[in-house]
């Protein structure tokens, strides 16, 4: 396990870190988590040097049912009581878009902190930050809030994780004393959302750098297209696809850890031992180059010029367009039905495509005049 600095919290944490919002689950029900199988993976992490669990008061909750507490932290409460405890770091996260009035970010603190069992938290972040989420939390005093939450103990560093685009990002960073971030971040997806230039900034400021979605939710780890597999047969390097996305981002000095959502021991296993490469600056400009191939050949793929502007909302008949549109793009992609089915089914049903009524309004409104319920159609019929 490589170990990197991060940022001005002054802290040394493991290049990996475990994401524990992809903890296995049983009967596919996100709040049913398998215990015994988490706690094995957990532990592996643990004692192959990862120090960087990273969960959320929401994670791992029951979908579907509004927005309520997960039981991700609980998971983690239980496994590293005790000694273990003091040798790893807790990230965990103030639900921004669960608070509905002010009296609500102690209470929301005090869960997490009961559920983890700990009576502090090393990293605490304001999670999902959007420009609407942040404006709301400003005008609800969550700085000040965080200021005094640090102030007492209970939380040691404060940070933010972040959905929204680049001016976004460096508008936040400015405005208070953040000491880490956490962004999207990963071969396909350097100029959205922070993206590099974002990443690059905050890192300036000595804003310790913690990437979310490194194999964009896993897509980036499934067997790729022929084209793209042509592409990596050029490498001198037999790596996994897996192995090939984490190491693109810890080539980056300013990045601190990366967190993986890990769902098995294998890929725990598999990714503990890339992470001993970790090193960042180690990739040669032939290997640099191979990643803008295979990048150029995934967005090439898409077949929507969606920008999820959102101007298409509400439709009529409740369909979330920028989402199926969104899926529409990543089939085309990645070329992988079941994993599209996975996420088209992950949306509430109300919001799936199949609720389209081919009324049209949408077709007025999409700036980039996107034959919109045509796709909404193919997706229905795709996804069936
Ligand atoms: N704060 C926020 O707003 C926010 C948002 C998103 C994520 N996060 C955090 O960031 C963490 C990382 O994001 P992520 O979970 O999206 O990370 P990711 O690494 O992009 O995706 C995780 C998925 O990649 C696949 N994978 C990982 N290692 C693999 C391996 N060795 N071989 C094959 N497949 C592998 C698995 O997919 P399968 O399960 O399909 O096998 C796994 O579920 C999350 O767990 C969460 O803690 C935070």
């Amino acid at each position: 396990m490589q170990y990197r600095k991060f940022g001005k919290t002054g802290e040394t944490v493991s290049a990996l870190g475990f994401g524990c919002m992809r903890l296995p689950i049983l009967n596919e029900k996100s709040e049913n988590i398998d215990v015994k199988r988490a706690e094995e993976m957990l532990n592996y992490a643990y004692e192959h040097g990862v120090t960087y669990f990273d969960t959320a008061y929401v994670y791992h909750r029951p979908m579907h049912q509004g927005i309520s507490k997960g039981f991700s932290e609980n998971v983690l409460g239980n496994c590293f009581q005790g000694a273990k405890r003091e040798k790893i770091f807790y990230a965990t996260k103030l639900p921004t878009f669960v608070i509905q009035s002010p009296d609500e970010f102690e209470k929301t603190l005090h869960e997490s902190l009961t559920s983890l069992k700990t009576d502090r938290i090393d990293f605490y972040l304001a999670h999902s930050l959007t420009k609407q989420t942040w404006d709301r939390m400003i005008q609800m005093g969550m700085l000040e809030f965080l200021q005094k939450a640090k102030e007492s103990g209970k939380v040691r560093h404060l940070g933010f994780s972040f959905h929204d685009e680049l001016p976004v990002f460096k508008e936040i960073v400015d405005s208070f004393d953040w000491e880490f971030a956490q962004i999207q971040y990963n071969y396909l997806d350097i100029r959205v959302q922070a993206g590099t230039e974002g990443l690059h900034y905050a890192a300036s400021k000595n804003l310790g750098m913690v990437i979310m979605e490194p194999l964009r939710g896993g897509k980036l780890a499934v067997t790729p297209t022929e084209e793209v597999r042509n592409i990596w047969k050029k490498s001198q390097y037999d790596r996994s696809m897996a192995q090939r996305g984490l190491l693109f981002v810890w080539d980056d000095p300013a990045v601190s850890v990366v967190l993986s959502g890990m769902s098995t021991l294998d890929q725990v296993k598999e990714n503990v031992r890339s992470a001993d490469s970790a090193i960042a600056g180690t990739l040669s400009d032939f290997e640099r180059s191979l990643y803008a191939e295979a990048r150029k050949a995934y967005w090439n793929r898409t077949v929507v010029p969606c920008t999820g502007c959102e101007y298409c909302l509400p439709c009529p008949a409740g369909v979330n367009i920028p989402s199926n549109l969104n899926i529409v793009n990543e089939l085309a992609m990645f070329g992988d039905v079941t994993l599209s089915k996975g996420n088209y089914e992950f949306q509430p049903p109300s919001e799936r495509s199949e609720n389209c009524v081919q009324c049209g309004v949408c077709l007025t409104k999409c700036p980039q005049h996107i034959q919109i319920p045509d796709h909404l159609q193919k997706l229905t019929e795709q996804m069936k």
